[in-house]
């Protein structure tokens, strides 16, 4: 596994994330849950040691997972979870950023991860209107308390990351990024590069797109969350994919070890795939 730290805090992170989206089940339905869990347990026990959760993640289901696999072994591994968005008894989501909210969101965070700090602790989505001054106020104060050790955001701007940074030195950036879906390697990675903010790329497959096992007659079930991933609506997708050197895998992990990305943040559900991905990675090393 290659190591490196994240941004210019003190953890020294796997290359290969372990993303738990998929852990928690909704929006994932295919997922068996028990290999998945299995996967998650390899994965740890192979060198990963930066896990990424949410609470909105199978609505608290992925961070209970993690807490239940990870309170023995707590030290030796990152935990990245987020807040931001809230969930109805009947699973309507909506954003909210407010200092009360973000409070009581890391207590239940903390509560279900069955520890008493979150590593790194990221804004999840902005949203029109939300007060970053604020919400990043209200960040430190539960790093001075030692509740969260760093300050992360995802899904970014650019003028928004440049804000934020002018507020606080935050310690990373979470963003979508793959050879598919790549428009921070203009603005975003080179600010990142700059100014040694540590870049999470999450989907770096697209959300499977790229593993080289879709083709032209894969169709999703019902309740996968992919249908709302407009990639999977672009009848030219395949068109595209197909212009990528193969393995397409290989080439799409290797683009991003080649663009400064500080961990590549991958959903694993079967230990095949782990293997795989942890083999390609090592091949780069050599
Ligand atoms: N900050 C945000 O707003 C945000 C948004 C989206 C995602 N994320 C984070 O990023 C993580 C990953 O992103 P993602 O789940 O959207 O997409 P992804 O990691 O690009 O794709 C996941 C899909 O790729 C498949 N896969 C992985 N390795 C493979 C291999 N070697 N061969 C074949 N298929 C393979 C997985 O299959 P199996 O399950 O069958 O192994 C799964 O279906 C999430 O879990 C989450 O932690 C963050």
């Amino acid at each position: 596994m290659i190591y490196n730290f994240l941004g210019n805090s003190d953890m020294n992170v796997s290359k290969l994330g372990y993303g738990s989206w998929a852990l928690g089940k909704t929006g994932w339905k295919n997922v068996n849950q028990d290999e998945a869990i299995k996967t998650f347990e390899k994965s740890i026990e192979l060198g990963i040691n930066f896990i990424d959760t949410a609470p909105i993640y199978g609505f608290g289901k992925s961070e209970m997972i993690i807490g239940d696999i990870t309170k023995s072994i707590r030290k030796n591994l990152y935990i990245a979870s987020k807040t931001g968005l809230e969930w109805s008894d009947t699973g309507r989501v909506i954003h909210n950023l407010s200092r009360d909210f973000i409070l009581s969101d890391i207590e239940k965070s903390l509560k279900r991860l069955k520890t008493d700090y979150i590593d790194l602790y990221q804004i999840h989505w902005p949203y029109e209107g939300f007060n970053l001054k604020e919400v990043l106020n209200t960040l430190n104060e539960l790093k001075k308390n030692k509740i969260i050790k760093y300050i992360g955001v995802s899904n970014f701007k650019i003028n928004l990351l440049k804000n934020a940074y002018d507020i606080i030195p935050i310690c990373s950036i979470q963003n979508q990024f793959n050879i598919l879906q790549n428009n921070d390697i203009n603005d975003i990675i080179p600010f990142c590069t700059n100014k040694n903010i540590g870049f999470i790329a999450y989907s770096p497959l697209a959300q499977g797109l790229l593993s080289g096992c879709f083709d032209k007659n894969y169709t999703l079930s019902k309740n996968d969350i992919r249908r709302f991933n407009p990639l999977f609506h672009n009848k030219n997708i395949y068109n595209e994919i197909n212009k990528i050197e193969k393995p397409i895998l290989q080439t799409s992990i290797n683009y991003l070890l080649n663009n400064n990305v500080s961990v590549i943040l991958i959903s694993m559900t079967k230990e095949k795939h782990l293997i795989e991905n942890i083999n390609i990675l090592n091949k780069k090393k050599v």
